[in-house]
């Protein structure tokens, strides 16, 4: 990826794409300030903030949105039953835009992990590997299947699974690995496939974030056996809920096909029945909207890029602000989130929470990330479950904890500052005005800390 992106050319690219959008920002507009103000006083203490303006607002809704969802509202057919029209239409369209042979929708991101899992007989007495950072529902869909989480440690500089590490995490009763693109930056896929293929484990990937997200040049979901993505509404491509299984695979996709409706076998019969199952059904009103926000995710996805290779090349200049690097096989970032680690060293040792509220009260929505999943008292708790104990034998439950430590992780959960999707559909301004706010809190965190 180039992060070497020169001011003047960035300027050029984004304020287009932007303009297509109808996002650009109103410059000279009240609330825009266009000097520097980082000597002035911080507005946690008082002074003026950078920014006044909102950020963009989530989801753009026009014209086509409404038509789709009515469409459907008044052919009276909600439900995609067997079958069904939207459903079916979106799942050949995401497919062809993925460059995947076939494409299963569903209720929502935690079911198409949930049914992924299923198809690959996870259960039992199983381990399933997976990053300790990432949202809990990547956890859930494991503990559901009454199935061990393995947590291999962070790369603190991606904020991604530290694929060299899963190997050492790897046991006879490994069954599954589950790689998270967290935030729409590809995991190091290459180290992953290779100790895949190594030990003949499949592969999971939990893309719910990364719909745009490339590994040298294959879009994300598709490398691996199965690809799951989530369009719950924060997500870059979102129907409210909703998700999505991608895989080559026909057996897999048959199962999935099947599992999502009640088990139902391929002929669509009401009453015959392939296996057990569960209603994981996507609704027609969901896949509707899902085709007509598609018709802009390449446009938005575009404007994101442009957005965060500049705000990155201003970071960059920032001591103590790192944003997350993407790996050597990185050809297209999803950006959902922009993750960034923030160094308190170079900020008068100014906490990292009190960091994130100055930040915020100088206009710029901000956020600190997850805290350790492996260290969830929820975890503990489901293992000391009766379902648990009695699979696994006590010193496996009891020995859990030492077996699951991500020291790296913790560090990052203590470092994290994360900016969303939204603010980088807006203009170039609001990134330079992202990097002044920074800049004034680093200027004046002496006295900050001390107040
Ligand atoms: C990484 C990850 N996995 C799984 C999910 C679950 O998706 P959903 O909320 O659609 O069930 C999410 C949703 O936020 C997610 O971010």
């Amino acid at each position: 990826m180039n992060h070497n992106l020169t001011r003047r050319h960035f300027l050029h690219t984004v304020s287009a794409g932007a303009a297509g959008l109808g996002l650009a920002a109103k410059a000279g507009t009240p609330g825009v300030s266009a000097s520097s103000s980082e000597g002035e006083k911080l507005a946690l203490l008082g002074g003026k903030p950078v920014r006044t303006d909102h950020f963009p607002s989530w989801p753009v809704i026009q014209e086509n949105d409404e038509k789709g969802w009515m469409e459907v509202l008044r052919s009276k057919n909600w439900c995609r039953s067997s079958d069904g029209h939207y459903a079916t239409r979106f799942e050949e369209t995401w497919a062809k835009t993925l460059g995947a042979k076939y494409c299963v929708a569903t209720s929502c991101g935690t079911t198409a992990l949930y049914a992924s899992l299923n198809a690959l007989g996870v259960g039992p007495g199983d381990e399933v590997i997976l990053p300790p950072y990432t949202f809990v529902a990547t956890l859930n869909v494991i503990l559901m299947q009454h199935a061990l989480p393995v947590f291999v440690d962070s790369d603190r500089e991606t904020s991604q699974i530290d694929a060299h590490k899963i190997e050492a995490k790897i046991t006879s009763r490994t069954r599954c690995i589950m790689p998270v693109h967290l935030g729409g930056n590809p995991v190091e896929l290459d180290v992953v496939l290779d100790v895949a293929k190594k030990h003949k484990l499949p592969v999971i990937e939990d893309a719910c974030q990364a719909h745009t997200g490339a590994w040298r040049n294959r879009r994300v979901s598709t490398v691996g056996d199965l690809g799951c993505f989530s369009f719950q509404a924060s997500k870059n491509l979102n129907s409210g809920e909703g998700g999505a299984i991608l895989t080559s695979n026909p057996d897999l996709h048959e199962f999935c096909k099947s599992f999502q409706n009640q088990g139902r076998g391929p002929a669509g019969a009401t009453f015959a029945y392939a296996r057990q199952g569960s209603n994981l059904r996507m609704t027609e009103f969901q896949a509707a909207l899902l085709l007509q926000q598609l018709t802009r995710l390449e446009e938005q996805s575009h404007v994101r890029e442009q957005n965060a290779a500049y705000l990155t090349s201003l970071l960059h200049e920032i001591p103590g602000i790192s944003p997350a690097r993407m790996y050597e096989g990185t050809t297209r970032n999803g950006y959902h989130l922009y993750m960034l680690r923030y160094d308190k060293a170079h900020f008068a040792d100014l906490p990292r929470a009190r960091f994130l509220e100055a930040l915020a009260k100088e206009g710029i929505p901000c956020a600190g990330g997850y805290t350790p999943l492996n260290k969830e008292p929820m975890v503990k708790e489901t293992l000391n479950s009766r379902a648990y104990r009695t699979i696994y034998s006590e010193r496996e439950i009891d020995g859990w904890e030492e077996r699951n430590q991500c020291p790296e992780n913790d560090k990052l959960c203590e470092e994290a500052v994360w900016f969303f999707q939204t603010m980088l559909l807006g203009s170039r301004q609001g990134m330079d005005q992202i990097a002044e706010a920074i800049r004034k809190i680093q200027n004046q965190a002496g006295q900050l800390a001390h107040s």
